[in-house]
């Protein structure tokens, strides 16, 4: 799978944020976004998530246009800073929760959750609630929810923020494990070290355009 990013333009309000984001990705790659704070890479997450809309441009998918609002089986997964999960529910309830909006056939689900579950060692925790987990075990929870409708794309943001060094390693382990499944890795960090370990391509997004950027230059 290809995704070509092109002349991709977002402004709130009137203040525009980027407008000229271009850049090639593909299956089986991990691609870091660096830039300073304020610079658009969440917003650029949120954006080929669908979670916001863009003013112009366009996000092909193996040259097809594709509109991230607008997809039925959805291609794309998102990891947020604060994982987004369901407190009160317990992990399995999170990680089923999706599939069963989309109409998942039942058997399907509960392989790909338990799958899931021991990929990223959790299943121990399958039934315990969101809010009694440590950062990593949720963290690894949220991995999980965004994977149970095999997105062909996963998007990270600022992954390590709340992780120790122990975890972190955990999470270098689990997204080489991604990679080798061809999944397109997206991952926006602010922690350089991180970011060395485990790119193949780094990218930053200054004046609104994207550059690649060398490992040995960070
Ligand atoms: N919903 C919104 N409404 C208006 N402005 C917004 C909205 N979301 C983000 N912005 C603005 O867009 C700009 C980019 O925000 P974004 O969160 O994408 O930056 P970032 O690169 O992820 O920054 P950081 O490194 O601090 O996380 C900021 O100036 C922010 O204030
Ligand atoms: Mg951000």
């Amino acid at each position: 799978m290809e995704v070509k990013i092109r002349n991709l333009k977002k402004s709130f309000d009137k203040k525009i944020i980027w407008d000229k984001l271009s850049c090639n990705l593909r299956s089986g790659e991990i691609v870091s976004i660096l830039g300073r704070s304020g610079e658009g890479k969440t917003t650029f997450l949120r954006v080929i998530n669908g979670l916001e809309d863009f003013d112009s441009g366009q996000i092909l998918i193996d040259d097809k246009i594709y509109n991230p609002q607008n997809q039925e089986k959805r291609q794309i997964g998102m990891v947020f800073q604060s994982y987004n999960l369901f407190a009160n529910m317990n992990v399995w309830q999170n990680l089923t929760l999706g599939p069963k909006y989309h109409k998942m056939d039942i058997k399907t689900m509960e392989e790909k959750a338990n799958k899931l579950l021991n990929l990223l060692e959790i299943s121990d925790y399958k039934d315990q609630k969101i809010s009694t987990l440590s950062g990593g075990q949720a963290q690894r929870v949220a991995i999980a929810r965004a994977c149970m409708l095999d997105p062909k794309i996963l998007c990270l943001d600022e992954p390590t923020s709340a992780l120790d060094k122990e975890a972190i390693e955990n999470l270098i382990k689990i997204i080489k494990i991604l990679k080798v499944q061809d999944i397109l890795v997206i991952i926006v960090s602010h922690d350089l070290d991180f970011v060395k370990k485990i790119s193949d391509r780094i990218l930053t997004i200054v004046d609104g355009l994207f550059k690649e950027v060398e490992k040995k230059n960070l």
